[in-house]
């Protein structure tokens, strides 16, 4: 049987290419119509995708395939709490942590983070004694997003010093050593398996650091964040202090669930829950809003316009805001974990490229390191900018206003082109344009505004999926590496030759 979605694909492939400044000319109207926002209460965030070359043919067309796809369909079994992740045989419930899911599943959600609030509020009102410092292990969605949080959202005067380590290399811990005090730290341990062997070894050093250095009760300052408590009580962590989170919720979903303990610890439990509100109001608009007007689900359509039919190997993302200086790593799992797949959920090869290569950096730094690339390179990079209106900083206006100058500048000329040469007639200063971007335009980065953001990414990898017909939640490719590196741990395994003479070098294995 042929795949409904082919008859769609053969369409938009076969629609005419106009540059941006045609599609501009030919409708005045072009900003409005591909600008939307999404109100978060006091604030909000303007998703502006009108310089990119979605048009109505491409906006059309890709309407027919999330038809041909059934998105409405998986869309529904995203939030009814079905398996939408066929190969593992679960659901993805992140949505419900946020309150917008299965009745059932939202009631569990808010049981688990009533007890994650009564131990939060506990700590801050001194509980667990003098707590000044929190260092929290885990890795990949058991750091990237708490880290990311807490950078840009605790950086006055967050309630404790939190530290997110997350690599192997001691150095990392080390670094955390050095920033705290043992006597007013406490450990979070965060793994949703409870076995990631980075994790466990980081928490056994950190337990041994407090140890050496004279702590009382080493084991009564740890917090368990894992979908395994009996993990934790195994590895010796006191019940009363172990905060559990659905079987249902993905590694790289899991900062709504209690792996965002930092984050509520860093910036207080008002301001968590907004965070949690300012994701469900994403939730609402992705579920109740159809076709183009669903602003992630219109994202994903660019994005595939760019990775599919015009065969861009990556996407760019540039935070022009210090506070989501972490965003561009953030977004490297959530879209390169989800989506950079090769079988489709049926277990079919894809029918064109999936995932692109996902990079980026904060503006203006990244003006003047790989932007020359993107202007006059020989890669199509389509580009979101990242802004808000709202400066981070108390000094004079003017840095503000020079950020996004230039962050509206750089959206321009990608567009525009243009020819810097004297005469015109210099090849090297001459910029090709009709290269597209997108842009955010946040009015604060304040917590709602963060959990929007992470939502509406959550939401468009999703969409993306579904119309690439992949499962964007399961993660086997991470899985072969490290088997490796047990096998070569337990030894006797022959390994390729390069392999085994970098093992001897390194007297390994
Ligand atoms: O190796 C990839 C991965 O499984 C991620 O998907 C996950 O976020 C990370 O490892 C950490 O896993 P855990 O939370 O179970 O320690």
């Amino acid at each position: 049987m042929t795949d409904p979605r082919a008859a769609a694909w053969n369409d938009l492939a076969n629609l005419p290419v106009p540059t941006l400044a045609e599609l501009f000319a030919a409708d005045p109207e072009r900003v409005e119509k591909l600008s939307g926002r999404i109100e978060l209460g006091e604030t909000g965030v303007l998703f502006d995708w009108s310089k990119t070359h979605l048009d109505e043919g491409l906006l059309a067309g890709f309407e027919g395939l999330a038809e041909a796809a059934d998105f409405a369909a998986m869309r529904d079994k995203l939030f009814g709490g079905e398996v939408v992740n066929p190969t593992e045989g679960r659901a993805a419930e992140h949505s419900a942590l946020r309150g917008v899911g299965r009745d059932d599943s939202v009631e569990e959600a808010n049981a688990l983070r009533d007890r994650m609030e009564a131990l939060v509020r506990a700590i801050h009102d001194g509980a667990l004694g003098e707590v000044k410092h929190l260092i929290h292990v885990g890795i990949g969605g058991s750091a990237l997003g708490p880290s990311l949080a807490v950078d840009a959202l605790a950086r006055d005067f967050p309630l404790c010093d939190v530290h997110v380590v997350s690599n192997i290399d001691g150095q990392a811990l080390e670094e955390a050593f050095k920033a705290c005090d043992p006597q007013t730290t406490l450990l979070a341990v965060a793994s949703k398996t409870f076995t990631t062997i980075e994790t466990m070894t980081n928490a056994a050093s950190a337990l041994a650091w407090m140890e050496q250095n004279g702590v009382s009760d080493p084991s009564g300052r740890v917090i368990a964040l894992t979908a395994y408590p009996e993990k934790a009580v195994e590895w010796g962590v006191d019940e009363t202090r172990i905060l559990p989170f659905a079987e249902s919720v993905g590694g790289r979903y899991s900062l709504w669930s209690s792996i965002g303990f930092p984050i509520a610890m860093a910036i207080g439990w008002e301001e968590f829950e907004s965070f949690l509100d300012g994701a469900a109001k994403v939730d609402e608009h992705f579920r109740d809003t159809d076709g183009r007007d669903n602003l992630c689900l219109r994202a994903a359509f660019a994005d595939l316009t760019y990775a599919r039919l015009r065969k861009a190997e990556t996407r760019a993302v540039f935070a022009y805001d210090e506070r989501l200086g972490q965003f561009p790593d953030y977004l490297q799992q959530l879209e390169m974990e989800s989506n950079g797949k090769s079988v489709t959920a049926e277990g079919l090869p894809v029918d064109g490229p999936t995932a692109p290569i996902t990079w980026g950096g904060v503006g203006t730094d990244a003006q003047h390191a790989v932007f020359q690339l993107l202007h006059q390179g020989t890669h199509l990079v389509p580009v979101d900018f990242i802004a808000s209106i709202a400066p981070g900083d108390s000094l004079d206006p003017a840095h503000h206003a020079i950020l996004l100058t230039n962050c509206f500048a750089q959206g321009a000329a990608l567009m525009a082109g243009g020819n810097m040469s004297a005469d015109g007639k210099d090849p090297a200063r001459q910029f090709p344009g009709n290269r597209p971007s997108a842009t955010i335009l946040c009015d604060d980065i304040d917590a709602a505004t963060l959990g929007a953001l992470i939502a509406f990414h959550e939401h468009r990898t999703f969409a993306s999926a579904v119309l690439m017909g992949i499962n964007p939640f399961d993660q086997f490719g991470v899985e072969l590496g490290k088997k490796m590196a047990k096998d070569i741990e337990a030894g006797g395994v022959v390994f390729d030759p390069s392999t085994t003479a970098l093992l001897e070098k390194a007297e390994l294995g």
